[in-house]
């Protein structure tokens, strides 16, 4: 049986491998070399990456890739990618290439606005509640002056603090509801720090406000944190193109685009195939929020939680045919940074900052859902005429032939075979097995 284990985190590396190992290990496999084999020889690279997070035992590799051709706004972006999924870098490449020709994607950023909420609950005259707020809303707005004084020397800041009657979703429950511009910053410290600063000022104020105090009214905050749905904080990218244009060898751009269009129908209509096609979007958007050193989890979160907006879990991107024209766009929250957290800190960070550029937070919002849509595209491009194993298979055949740990001249063999051949996981291993015989 295993012991409970205190003051693990002040253990050596060595001593945190041999307790695991002590505690948990017990097959033949030499797990303290294998999780040694990927500490970085850079001594100093490793102790930033140890330095991350507490209880770093080593580094878990994902392949950094890019994707090229992708036109933006009339401007050619090399996207980074840092994703495992065998399939999904070339699918952006394809698609990037396929819109190449067919006038680029165009995006904008519609709004950036972030927020966050002091959650508390009232027990008292809401009347009084809202006199209260109106005459310390100065004080709160004061309150934060030495912290937002940086933010605002660089053009962002709080924006409000509105008071919200939550009660009819929840009993005595009210929020101070803030809004913040962040600019460059994902801003989760900056507005994190504003709303605990005003749930100390609200709470304060309250304990000496006179009616209150006759009414034996009582404020208790409950927490203060930011929101990851960030729906006033959203970014739209799109591609269009005369339905002829999508005419390519393999199909006819009419019987295509209706097909595209009904896809994306089925998407809007049906949550279970709305989780797959959006998961398939994530795919695209995941790789680049992550290459760019940002909180792929926020955007999960709030992407998602926007694609329920409406009642109901739904498509995150919208297909049309208007005349001879084919319009295929996506809308979605993203809060992004390009400074503070991660960036400038990782290399390989500031490295897929430099190869896009150095852009600002608004720029990496659209090459993000840019990303997303690209992938959307792909997948459905796939789905509606060749279907998707065949593209993913042989994007996954490199892993079998790894799995079977194949010498370099039985992988060059396999992929000239399955150039004319379905890859399927039998195929590849039988084809491997008659080479060995
Ligand atoms: C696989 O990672 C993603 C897809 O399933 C997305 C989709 O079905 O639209 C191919």
């Amino acid at each position: 049986m295993v012991k409970p284990v205190s003051g693990f985190s002040k253990l050596s590396k060595e001593k945190k491998i041999s307790w695991l190992i002590s505690n948990y290990c017990h097959s033949e496999v030499n797990i303290s070399k294998i999780l040694k084999s990927y500490w970085n020889t850079d001594a100093k690279l490793q102790q930033l990456h140890d330095e991350f997070i507490e209880n770093t035992i080593s580094n878990f590799y994902l392949p950094f890739a890019i994707a090229p051709n992708f036109l933006i706004n009339g401007e050619l972006f090399t996207i980074p990618m840092a994703i495992e999924e065998s399939s999904v870098v070339a699918a952006a490449s394809n698609a990037a290439k396929f819109w190449l020709d067919r006038g680029g994607f165009k995006a904008e950023v519609l709004s950036t606005t972030k927020n966050g909420q002091v959650h508390f609950n009232f027990f008292g005259n809401k009347h009084e509640l809202l006199l209260f707020f109106n005459t310390i809303k100065p004080k709160l707005l004061f309150s934060i002056t030495s912290i937002s004084k940086n933010m605002e020397k660089r053009g962002g800041g709080l924006l409000d603090i509105v008071l919200v009657d939550k009660t009819k979703d929840l009993e005595n429950y009210f929020q101070l509801h803030c809004t913040f511009e962040t600019l460059d910053a994902m801003g989760a410290n900056f507005i994190n720090s504003c709303l605990e600063q005003f749930a100390k000022t609200l709470q304060e104020e309250a304990i000496h406000f006179t009616p209150f105090i006759s009414s034996k009214a009582r404020l208790d905050i409950v927490m203060s944190i930011l929101s990851n749905y960030v729906p006033e904080c959203l970014v739209r990218a799109e591609v269009q193109c005369s339905v002829s244009d999508l005419t390519t060898k393999e199909f006819q751009g009419k019987d295509f685009a209706e097909k595209f269009v009904r896809a994306v129908a089925i998407a809007k209509a049906e949550p279970r195939r709305a989780v797959t096609h959006n998961k398939g979007i994530m795919n695209g958007i995941d790789a680049v929020v992550l290459a760019t050193g940002n909180d792929f989890r926020a955007v999960e979160a709030g992407v998602h939680a926007y694609a329920s907006k409406d009642g109901r879990y739904s498509s995150l991107t919208h297909a049309e045919i208007v005349g001879d024209q084919f319009h295929y766009w996506i809308e979605i929250p993203l809060a992004i940074g390009t400074i503070g957290g991660l960036t400038s800190l990782h290399p390989l960070v500031k490295v897929a900052l430099e190869i896009l550029q150095k852009p600002n937070a608004k720029e990496v919002m659209q090459i993000i859902a840019v990303a997303g849509l690209a992938q959307n595209f792909a997948a459905i491009k796939s789905l509606v005429t060749t279907g998707i194993q065949k593209g993913h298979m042989k994007m996954h055949l490199m892993n079998i032939l790894n799995q079977m740990q194949a010498s370099p001249i039985e992988k060059n063999k396999a992929v000239e075979y399955f150039k004319k051949n379905i890859v399927t996981h039998n195929a590849a291993v039988t084809f491997i097995e008659d080479l060995r015989k």
